[in-house]
């Protein structure tokens, strides 16, 4: 089902699973028909409007930053949460995709995976019990796991995983995680002429979350993360603020 765009529809939680000591998933009494990568703008009553991709058909996996998020995870199953969406184009289902996901970058990045056409699934996070979604994620996906510290898979941020893989052989390469992360695997697909096939999941700021209010929007193109993304191919991002710079709520520039 599709809820409205301007209004949030009310859904009542039913389960809330930690996942990682600082990440859990939402479960709600309502299945969204939506396309990988796509989010929703959640209503916490009382305190802020925030997107969140959807992580299934009826979930949201959260991390805390600040109020909204914080509230999210103090919530018990009965709560009851608004829901406008799903918004953006999320990304193309083709067989043959390598994933990277840094962190909570993995809620997008799952239910590609579960359509089966990941061949290959790099996961990256800080330490072992911060890697989100591995159990499901080795079921259905050749599984690469990267840590900061070393202490599971291999030593060192998820972009390294990429020196043992043949990226041409990848039909595309689907990104989610810290922009720092995400733009050095831009430059490193581009230093091999492949900056067309990656597709990364962008962060910006939003109001409206449907193309009306500008907050979102990529210098100096204008292009709406909530509409014309959040997901972009590489291409489409070198030379503008992507790596660079995004602004918070009062449009102030925040170096990434
Ligand atoms: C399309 C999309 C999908 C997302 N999916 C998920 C998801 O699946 N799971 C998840 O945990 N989070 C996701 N996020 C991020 C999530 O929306 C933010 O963490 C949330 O809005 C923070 O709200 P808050 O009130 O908790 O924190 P706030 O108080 O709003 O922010 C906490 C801190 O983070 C900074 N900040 C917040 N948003 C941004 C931004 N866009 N750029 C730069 N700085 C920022 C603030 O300035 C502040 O310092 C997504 C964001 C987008 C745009
Ligand atoms: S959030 Fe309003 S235009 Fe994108």
């Amino acid at each position: 089902m599709r809820m409205g765009d301007r209004l949030p529809a009310g859904v009542r939680i039913t389960e809330v699973v930690r996942e990682t000591p600082s990440v859990s998933t939402i479960w709600f009494d309502h299945r969204f028909s939506f396309n990988p990568g796509q989010f929703v703008m959640v209503w916490v009553p009382g305190i802020d409007e925030v997107p969140m991709a959807l992580s299934s058909q009826s979930s949201i996996t959260v991390q805390k930053a600040g109020d909204a998020t914080a509230a999210l995870l103090s919530m018990k199953k009965g709560d009851q949460i608004g829901i406008r969406g799903p918004f953006g184009n999320g990304f193309s289902q083709k067989d043959d995709t390598l994933a990277i996901a840094g962190g909570v970058g993995a809620a997008p990045l799952l239910p590609l995976a579960m359509t089966g056409v990941v061949s290959t699934f790099v996961l990256g996070a800080r330490t072992a019990d911060e890697l989100l979604f591995r159990k499901s994620l080795e079921k259905v996906t050749e599984l690469r796991i990267m840590t900061d510290d070393g202490s599971a898979g291999n030593l060192g941020f998820a972009m390294k995983a990429m020196d043992d893989l043949s990226l041409d052989l990848y039909s595309q390469v689907c990104v989610c995680g810290p922009e720092k992360m995400m733009s050095a695997i831009l430059l490193r697909l581009s230093e091999e002429g492949l900056e067309e096939r990656g597709k990364f999941s962008l962060h910006r700021y939003m109001k409206c979350g449907c193309g009306v209010c500008g907050s979102c929007c990529i210098d100096p193109s204008g292009l709406r993360v909530c509409s014309e993304g959040p997901v972009f191919s590489g291409e489409m991002l070198l030379d503008c603020e992507f790596g660079h710079y995004s602004r918070d709520g009062s449009g102030r520039r925040r170096p990434v």
